[in-house]
């Protein structure tokens, strides 16, 4: 279980996050919403204990990673995968030894051991043939799977995190991406790998996640499911309902 208790977290003057609170389950299939700036990704390096609040906890498995050392943390961002933002590959590496760098950098694992990973994640993302290329050669979408890939060679995640996996794609690559979250997370709770997603892209969100939270002005303003979403008289969150129905052909 993960838990942020009254987190608040500014740089310099600006107010990040006010005291935000939730808690959730590694299975839970879960989005982060917000406008551009409002915090998102500064949750998912809270999370990983990349950065330390100013003030509040934030309890991973009942233990508060804000006091942890760097040794103790490890041990804590192993339970996470963690697709960033700026997920940019090596570009100096092929695909084989972006998605190896974990393995050699923080495991002990022998040639044969890291070959035998690495050809099981790509398959397992459906591009076993893009092994030798470099990420030039690569388009958008395969990108994004090489960096997928790469989040989870070092570790068997409990949860995954992706920031803003989808953004940059066009809609059908984007598409893909979503349905390979999915299949990535299939099973049923409580054994199941759960995941974050943060976006702003709303439509995205909504073909992979279960609960939604929305955060604005450092505050968190929903948190539900979609019926509650579909009840909400927030005109921010009313604009993302339509949003949905458009795509659906609706509207
Ligand atoms: N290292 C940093 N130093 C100073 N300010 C920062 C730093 N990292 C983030 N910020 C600021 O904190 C705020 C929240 O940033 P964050 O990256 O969490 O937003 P976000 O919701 O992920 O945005 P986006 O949708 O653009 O990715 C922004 O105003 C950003 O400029
Ligand atoms: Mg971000």
């Amino acid at each position: 279980m993960i838990e942020f208790r009254n987190v608040t977290l500014a740089y310099g003057r600006n107010v990040v996050l006010k005291d935000v609170s939730f808690m959730c389950q590694f299975h839970e299939k879960i989005a982060v919403l917000g406008g551009s700036g409002g915090g998102k990704t500064t949750i998912l390096k809270l999370m990983l204990g990349l950065i330390k609040p100013d003030s509040g906890q934030i309890l991973v498995d009942g233990q508060d990673i804000t006091v942890m050392s760097e040794s103790e943390l490890r041990d804590i961002r192993m339970k996470f995968s963690i697709v960033f933002q700026e997920g940019a590959l090596f570009d100096s590496m092929n695909v084989k030894e972006n998605v190896a760098f974990s393995l050699r950098e923080y495991t002990k694992s022998s040639e044969e051991e890291i070959d035998k990973r690495v050809r099981d994640l790509l398959k397992i993302l459906k591009i076993e043939k893009a092994i030798d290329l470099m990420p030039e050669e690569l388009s958008g979408g395969m990108q994004r799977r090489v960096a997928i890939a790469r989040s989870l060679a070092g570790c068997e995640p409990k949860m995954m995190l992706y920031d803003e996996a989808t953004t940059g794609l066009d809609p059908l690559t984007a598409d893909n991406i979503c349905n390979l979250i999915n299949e990535l997370s299939k099973g049923e709770p409580p054994g199941r790998v759960g995941f974050i997603i943060v976006t702003h892209k709303v439509t995205d969100a909504a073909k992979v996640a279960e609960r939604y939270i929305f955060i604005r002005n450092g505050n968190i303003i929903f948190d539900g499911n979609i019926d509650e979403l579909k009840k909400t008289e927030d005109a921010t969150l009313k604009k993302f309902i339509n949003e949905l129905y458009v795509v659906d052909g609706y509207a």
